[in-house]
């Protein structure tokens, strides 16, 4: 486990080691995301920030704020609905474009997602609208930016169910015929943790992160949920998990430094809320069969079919 503490200690060095750090975040207008940007313009010196969401106006006093914490930060808000692969495709085409020819991205941090209640939601992509936001998505915009990562010290962080990995129903990857919550949960949570195996043997010098967050109050189950149930959700549950949960802000720290600290620069790691590498038997068999390769052909083909519809 590494200490509250020694995340914070780590995050307040930063400013001896990097005057300047280049980030992209997907899914920061809120929550987790948001807090990790907050941490990041706090932290480092002069900081790069370009912040892809779906709404810009609805970030207009955020991106405010941000300039307020640090004045010295360049903080460029990039509008698209990145739940389409052809979206992520266009605005990873301006992100290269925004960054100029030298610029290297440090950190691809990536948080976007809601929870699907409603069961399967068909996007014009043919994939589940919420796996797409959690998973697929995140893995285009891992690929579309790998050569523009900095090959020293550059990384991606994935925030979703790090050390959770489960069994995935290999006939059905894609879940188009046995979707439920609990088995999206687990299938995806795996094939993250492959998907970014992948990545690592690619790119050697890069680092892959994909961590579990604990569990967070930022309201994720009440806005992703509608009707009675969202209702229960706000007013009901949230507040008693509230009383279990970690506050936004030191998640938002301690993701900072799984997104810098020397320890994860290079290789795939699946974390643990607390900055824990786990790798669990389900894991490992996958793991030994060979099935990073399995699943990134299978990412590549709803790719295929995705731009071709
Ligand atoms: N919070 C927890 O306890 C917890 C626990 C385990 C795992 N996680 C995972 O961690 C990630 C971040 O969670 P969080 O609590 O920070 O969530 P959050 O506060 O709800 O933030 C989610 C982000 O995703 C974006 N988003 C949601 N729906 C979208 C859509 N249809 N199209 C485009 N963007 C969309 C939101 O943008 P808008 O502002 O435009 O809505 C926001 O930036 C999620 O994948 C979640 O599953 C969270």
């Amino acid at each position: 486990m590494v200490a509250i503490s020694e995340v914070r200690a780590a995050n307040a060095a930063l400013k001896n080691t990097h005057e300047t750090l280049t980030a992209v975040f997907v899914g920061a207008t809120s929550g987790i995301g948001l807090a990790t940007l907050q941490a990041f313009a706090k932290q480092i010196p002069k900081p790069r920030a370009i912040i892809v969401g779906r709404k810009q106006a609805r970030f207009a006093s955020e991106l405010e704020h941000l300039k307020q914490l640090n004045p010295d930060g360049n903080f460029t808000f990039l509008e698209s609905d990145i739940a389409l692969i052809k979206n992520i495709d266009a605005v990873c085409q301006t992100i290269v474009a925004r960054l100029g020819d030298d610029a290297k991205i440090d950190l691809l941090f990536a948080s976007q997602g809601y929870i699907s209640f409603a069961g399967r939601e068909t996007n014009a992509d043919g994939l589940d609208n919420s796996i797409s936001l959690r998973y697929y998505g995140r893995v285009r915009f891992a690929q579309n930016l790998l050569p523009h990562l900095s090959p020293d010290g550059g990384r991606v962080v994935s925030v979703l169910a790090g050390g959770q990995e489960g069994k995935i129903l290999e006939d059905d990857l894609d879940l188009e015929r046995n979707y439920s919550i609990m088995q999206s949960a687990s299938q995806f949570a795996t094939m993250m943790t492959l998907s970014f195996d992948h990545l690592a043997v690619q790119s050697p010098q890069l680092g892959f992160i994909h961590v579990y967050p604990g569990l967070v109050s930022t309201g994720l189950l009440g806005r992703s949920a509608t009707g009675i149930l969202g209702y229960l959700f706000r007013y009901v549950l949230e507040p008693v998990l509230g009383l279990f949960a970690s506050k936004p802000g030191e998640v938002g720290e301690r993701m900072l430094y799984y997104g810098t600290s020397g320890q994860y620069a290079t290789g795939s790691w699946s974390l643990d809320w607390d900055g824990k590498a786990k790798e669990g038997e389900v894991l490992r068999e996958y793991r030994e069969k060979g099935w990073a390769e399995k699943v990134w052909e299978h990412d590549q083909r709803m790719f295929e079919r995705a731009v071709a519809k």
